[in-house]
């Protein structure tokens, strides 16, 4: 079994009591975004040192005509995990899609976005699905061939083997002549990536910080947050960051009439974000049955966006 389908079996409870009692203690990064959580996560994406939103952002306007030829010209659009739906106008606007198919875990979020959406672009036909994009989902009845959209490099908190599993769900989910337009963080210098991942003012310190919060106020815990603090590290082995929370002295605590202990030093493992070479994501991409059409970057190299094809939706022989 991947770390996905482990990922996707249970709840919030579930998860933190088995992360726990593991050797190496790690909680899934998708638990991060309650409300405070997702506040926190639309605060980091205007950071100075978090280049990935204003760098994709940029790829979104620059690449609208070759978004408007290769991502398929009025298709409806299908977005995965879409959270406050910001950059969406971007590619619905590239390509003049007039159906959009946002879908979220948390529903209440994504309700807000999709008013505020829906008064912006007041003829686009929004249906949204409340659901876990990580699962096969069945969309509304749909006219054409669909264009997927998965912007923020959201693919970098699964493992290579989960993200083949996912991009293959996505292409069955898409069906026949698909395209994907896939945000996807580039590798670069430790410096630039630890940086993005341990800001200044303590933002993403904060949003991490918010997962024993969250444990404490809905599992009932004890944990004490002045024991932990932020921490993020590159490594370059694996091709990713790694968010955890350290413990700055023995702790023990109960969550949910559990008990759990850490050493000091010993860490909860909180998140992985995995960064591609141009030539590593096309090889994601073909491993999980999909054809790069084209990818851009910026000047400097900090982020790609790419336009994969599904073909004719038979499968490789
Ligand atoms: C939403 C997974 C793309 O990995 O950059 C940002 C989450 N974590 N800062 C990322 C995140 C800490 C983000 N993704």
């Amino acid at each position: 079994m991947t770390e996905l389908a482990a990922e996707v079996s249970g709840d919030f409870a579930e998860a933190v009591l088995a992360g726990l009692a593991l050797p190496r203690k790690v909680i899934p990064a998708r638990y991060f975004y309650d409300q405070r959580g997702s506040e926190l996560f639309e605060q980091i994406t205007g950071l100075a040192e978090y280049y990935p939103t204003r760098t994709e952002r940029w790829l979104l306007q620059h690449h609208a005509a070759d978004l408007e030829r290769l991502a398929g010209r009025g298709r409806p659009v299908v977005e995965f995990g879409a959270g406050s739906a910001a950059k969406t106008p971007l590619l619905l606007d590239a390509t003049q899609a007039r159906t959009y198919v946002p879908i979220d875990i948390s529903g209440d979020f994504l309700a807000e976005a999709m008013e505020d959406l829906a008064r912006l672009r007041p003829n686009l036909a929004i249906m949204p699905v409340a659901g876990d994009f990580t699962r096969p989902l069945d969309l509304p009845r749909l006219d054409g061939p669909l264009t997927g959209f998965f912007p923020g490099s959201t693919i970098g908190n699964f493992d290579h083997a989960s993200a083949v599993d996912l991009l293959r769900s996505f292409r069955t989910t898409l069906g026949k002549d698909a395209r994907l337009v896939i945000g996807i963080d580039t590798r670069k210098n430790a410096g630039l990536l630890e940086a993005a991942y341990d800001d200044a003012e303590g933002v993403t310190a904060a949003f991490n910080l918010n997962l024993l919060t969250r444990i404490n106020r809905e599992l009932d815990g004890t944990v004490p947050l002045d024991a932990f603090e932020h921490r993020a590290v590159w490594h370059s082995g694996f091709g990713r960051i790694e968010m955890h929370l350290v413990a700055t002295r023995a702790v023990d605590f109960t969550v949910a009439g559990r008990r759990f202990a850490l050493r000091e030093g010993e860490t909860i493992h909180t998140e992985n974000s995995y960064k591609y070479t141009p030539e590593e994501a096309r090889l994601l991409a073909r491993a999980s049955g999909w054809e790069p059409l084209a990818m851009w970057t910026d000047p400097d190299a900090l982020f790609g966006l790419h336009v994969w094809t599904a073909g004719s939706g038979e499968a490789q022989p």
